[in-house]
């Protein structure tokens, strides 16, 4: 079968150029637009990145219209239920399920790189007691960089898995330490007996004065959520930690890049600004006025947790995170008002049209803060909970690109509508 090509024609020139089409697996094909600039004297131009697809992945899949996301090829539903996070860990990294054996090894090695460098501790004294634990994760991340002298050379396979492997085990240990030092506790020691979720529930919780039980429901809520925040294609902080990784750096400084990024409210940050969000509304009877609010243009307010640049139908971890609010708020006998209040904020945007005609669902952060703020987890610690998990993607998304002979540095081009090229003037003629 001949070669699938699109041709482009300048209707001031009447010249035309053939591109490549190429097909994935799943999803629309893609025009191949490498050789324009070249071959034709055009770039293409895409603010916000709505049709460009910026590299081949087989990490993860994502359908926007049917609510579909699958892992390696999984449906995320099916590892929710069935899997645990270290698993979805290893299948995002290594392209497989494990088989017994794999997983005991994986399991047994991150949960033996969950200490940090005793002095890392340092960096944390460095922080204002009231410093947002996003600020901490972004900073001393990046300063691992600064003591993983054994496995900085991203060329070696096996500096990349070690990296890979310290980032996953160390993600929960910093910032169970955050947290710790924002309310003046000390920091806990991990625990390589429990399980992931189960050592940084200890972590966040415990204290030197007496033992601490992990609570099941609340170990197994984590875990679930943090499958569900494992990965996520190309969103904007996985596309910060590849475009930072293309040059090369250090993967402890591009994982930091992509925490920055993730704390943006537009992104990661949504999670904690939805609990804001519902706490201003208070109640019911004040829906239908943030409703106005989120769609007058003159007011900036958005409904957080709303809406999303893929999915144009449920986001298949929202209707998760809901069912699992649910059971947690069940099991744990704890009766939250700002649950009621999110259904009915939902249902209320939901049978509205402004909402219907522009394809709003409730988002991966709707309903997640309700979660965490169930287990114990104060607000301005639910970006954290979601960068720890969205690690293991991150990481897996710079292994993916690294591990290309063929990758390059990521450099977009731009439209330049400056000034036009004009001379210096000396001062005493301005
Ligand atoms: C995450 O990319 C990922 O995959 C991200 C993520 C992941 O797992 O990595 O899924 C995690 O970041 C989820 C999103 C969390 N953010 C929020 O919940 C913040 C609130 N949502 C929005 O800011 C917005 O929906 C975005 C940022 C999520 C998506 O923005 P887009 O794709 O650029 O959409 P847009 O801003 O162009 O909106 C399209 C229209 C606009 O109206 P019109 O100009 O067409 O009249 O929908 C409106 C927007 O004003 N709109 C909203 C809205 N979201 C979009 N109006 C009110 N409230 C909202 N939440």
């Amino acid at each position: 079968m001949s070669q699938h090509t699109v041709t482009l024609t300048d209707n001031k020139t009447g010249k035309t150029i053939e591109l490549p089409v190429v097909e994935g697996t799943h999803g629309p094909p893609a025009i191949d637009v490498s050789k324009l600039y070249r071959e034709a004297g055009f770039f293409t131009y895409d603010p916000g990145f709505l049709s460009t697809a910026s590299c081949t992945s087989q990490l993860t899949f994502i359908d926007g219209n049917k609510g579909q996301l699958l892992y390696r090829g999984y449906p995320i539903e099916q590892l929710a239920e069935k899997s645990n996070f270290l698993e979805v860990a290893y299948l995002l990294l290594y392209g497989h399920l494990p088989k017994p054996t794999e997983y005991d090894n994986f399991e047994h090695v991150i949960m033996h790189h969950t200490m940090f460098n005793e002095t890392v501790k340092n960096f944390f004294d460095g922080f204002r007691y009231d410093a947002h634990p996003m600020a901490i994760m972004v900073g001393v991340v990046g300063s691992l960089s600064a003591f993983y002298h054994d496995s900085t050379d991203v060329n070696n396979a096996v500096h990349r898995e070690i990296a890979a492997h310290r980032l996953i085990a160390k993600m929960p240990t910093i910032a169970a330490a955050s947290y710790k030092h924002s309310i003046g506790e000390p920091f806990i020691y991990p625990r390589n007996d429990l399980s992931y979720t189960g050592n940084l529930l200890h972590m966040l919780f415990a204290t030197p004065c007496e033992p601490y039980e992990v609570n099941p429901v609340a170990e197994r809520a984590l875990d679930i959520l943090f499958i569900l925040h494992a990965d996520h294609e190309q969103n904007a902080s996985t596309s910060t930690v590849r475009l930072s990784g293309s040059s090369g750096a250090d993967p402890f400084a591009c994982v930091s890049s992509g925490i920055a990024s993730l704390w943006g409210p537009a992104h990661g940050g949504a999670n904690e600004e939805v609990l804001k969000m519902l706490d201003e509304i208070g109640d019911v009877k004040h829906i239908d006025k943030y409703i106005a609010k989120a769609k007058d243009k003159d007011d900036p307010f958005r409904l957080m947790g709303f809406g999303h640049r893929v999915y144009k139908n449920y986001d298949p971890r929202a209707k998760l995170i809901r069912q699992t609010c649910y059971d947690v708020l069940e099991s744990l006998k704890i009766n939250d008002p700002m649950f009621e209040l999110a259904m009915r904020l939902e249902e209320i945007a939901r049978s509205d049209e402004y909402f219907i005609k522009r394809n709003l669902y409730p988002n991966v952060d709707f309903y997640s803060g309700i979660i965490y703020k169930a287990l114990g987890i104060p607000t301005n610690m639910f970006t954290v909970m979601f960068a720890i998990a969205r690690t293991a993607g991150w990481i897996s998304h710079w292994t993916e690109m690294i591990g290309d002979p063929a990758h390059r540095i990521g450099r977009p081009r731009q439209i330049y509508n400056g000034a036009a090229m004009r001379d210096f003037v000396m001062p005493e003629d301005r």
